[in-house]
Parts: structure tokens; sequence; C-alpha cells
């Protein structure tokens, strides 16, 4: 039985992530997204499974920094339920959140109990509270967007979790290898030259004929993030990385 909490999601014509997950679970195609750049660089992400695929498929440093997934969770951008069916199967008590109704809509057939519609951008603690852990997986750091965002985000968590809480974040290295095609190098060196972070993306996904707003989304190094961590009660305890692409994942922790 689902228990389904709605606060805000995208209309039914932006759900590009909810439709290509469905279309994929129900075997009427899907298996890709198309993640367009404000500067007319787009990305195609072709993995039929990627957003409900098994542990053993997970990545290294997913599957390591699990051990710290325990209590009351909450899954920011759940998507399929990769990370939540999983976790919910140990005998974690996790709720799945995402602004996508479709994605929640498969997380609920796929078993997921506990799901929650929201945009990250409303999270705060009158939506849920006492959690434990919180994880932004699948480059999920990027919802919150820019520093002021991300800086209110992890303010808003003192009052969402509890004082031994762990957030899970995860994200790639602007400046490294993934980021390393000329247009990628150009756009980054423009970004900051205009003062943005230098892994400050404008972008839309697009499926079929569904596509997301505009939005902002944030690739950082690890100093940048202890940057946008300063004055907010949090900092990064642990780090576990992946040097092919310079990703890696940040165990943040109450300071
Ligand atoms: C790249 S997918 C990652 C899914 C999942 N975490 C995984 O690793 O398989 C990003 C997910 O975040 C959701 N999302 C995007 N913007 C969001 C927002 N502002 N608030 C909540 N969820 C959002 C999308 O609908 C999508 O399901």
């Amino acid at each position: 039985m689902q228990n389904h909490k709605k606060i805000i999601g995208l209309l039914p014509n932006e759900d590009a992530y909810g439709n290509n997950i469905a279309d994929t679970f129900y075997g009427k195609g899907g298996g890709y997204d198309i993640i367009e750049r404000e500067d007319g660089h787009f990305t195609l992400n072709g993995d039929s499974d990627a957003y409900t695929e098994a542990f053993d498929n997970w990545s290294q440093i997913q599957k390591l920094s699990s051990k710290y997934v325990n209590g009351k969770v909450l899954d920011i951008g759940c998507g399929g339920g990769k990370h939540s069916v999983y976790f919910q199967e140990q005998g974690v008590n996790i709720t799945g959140m995402d602004n996508s109704p479709l994605a929640l809509q498969i997380c609920g057939e796929r078993g997921l109990e506990n799901t929650l519609l929201c945009d990250v951008l409303r999270l705060d603690h009158t939506v849920i509270d006492e959690l434990d852990s919180i994880i932004l997986w699948g480059n999920n750091f990027g919802l919150l967007q820019n520093s002021v965002v991300a800086k209110k985000f992890f303010k808003n968590c003192l009052k969402m979790c509890n004082p031994d809480a762990k957030i899970l974040i995860e994200t790639l290295d602007p400046y490294g290898k993934a980021f390393n095609l000329d247009d990628d190098k150009s756009y980054i060196e423009e970004n900051r030259l205009n003062g943005r972070l230098g892994g400050q993306i404008r972008v839309r996904v697009r499926y079929r004929h569904f596509v997301t707003p505009w939005r902002d989304y944030l690739f950082v190094s690890k100093q940048e993030l202890n940057e946008i961590l300063e004055d907010t009660g949090w900092i990064v305890t642990n780090t576990f990385d992946d040097k092919e692409i310079d990703q890696y994942i940040a165990v943040i922790e109450r300071n």
C-alpha cells in the first residue's frame, strides 16, 4: 500500500524523466533522456534501466557509501526508485521524493511504500523531519542549482534532520575528466567570467515531446562544496571517489 504525500510537482507536459521511466518500465520504448544546455550542447543519456538497476550494477562509490544510509531516510530526486526500493528491502524506513508524478507512480508499482511529490526548492521541516540520512544521488546535488539555494537547503536541513544525521551528496568535479570537451571547457570558463560557479549549468531535459522547465544544475569541486557549507552548520567528514571520471560522494554531518 503506497503512502503518497503531494506538495508540488511538474505539469504533465514537463514530466520528461517520468515518461522515460514509465515507458521503459511498461516496455513501451524509453531508455533515453536528452540534456539540453543553454549554449546548444546536447547530451544523450541512453541507458534503459538506469533508474531501476539493481545494487550489483550501482557504482562502487554508491555501494561503499551505502553503510551511512540508515534510520529514517529521504531519497531526493529518487527517479524510478533504484536506491529507495533497495534500501526499503534492507529494512530502511525510506521515502522517495521527486517532482515527477509519473516517476513516483512507477516507484509505487515497484513496491516503494513511502513517496513524496515535492520540488527540492519547496522542501523544509514542515514537509518532513526527524531524518537520519538524506541522499542526493545520481549527481542530484545538481538539483540545488547554485550556492544561494544550496546554502538555504543545508540550513533547512538543520530542522529536518536528527543531530547525528548524514547527508550524502553525489556530484562530478566540473574541472575534471567528465568535462573535457572544448565546448564544456569554454562554457565553464564563461560561467566563471560571469561570476557564476563554473559547474552551474543551465539545462532542461527532453524525452519525446516532454520537456522540463529551464533550471540551473550545479556541479562542484570539493573546494567549492566546502565554501558552500561555510556557516551552514554542516561539514564534509568523508568522501568516496571515482577517479576515472572525477565523480565523488561526500558525507556531510553537523559540525
Ligand atoms: C538524474 S535522475 C536521478 C534519479 C535517481 N536518483 C537515480 O540515481 O537513479 C534525477 C531525478 O531528479 C528529479 N528531479 C529533477 N528536478 C527536481 C526537483 N527540482 N525536485 C525534485 N526532484 C527533481 C527528476 O524527476 C529525476 O527523477
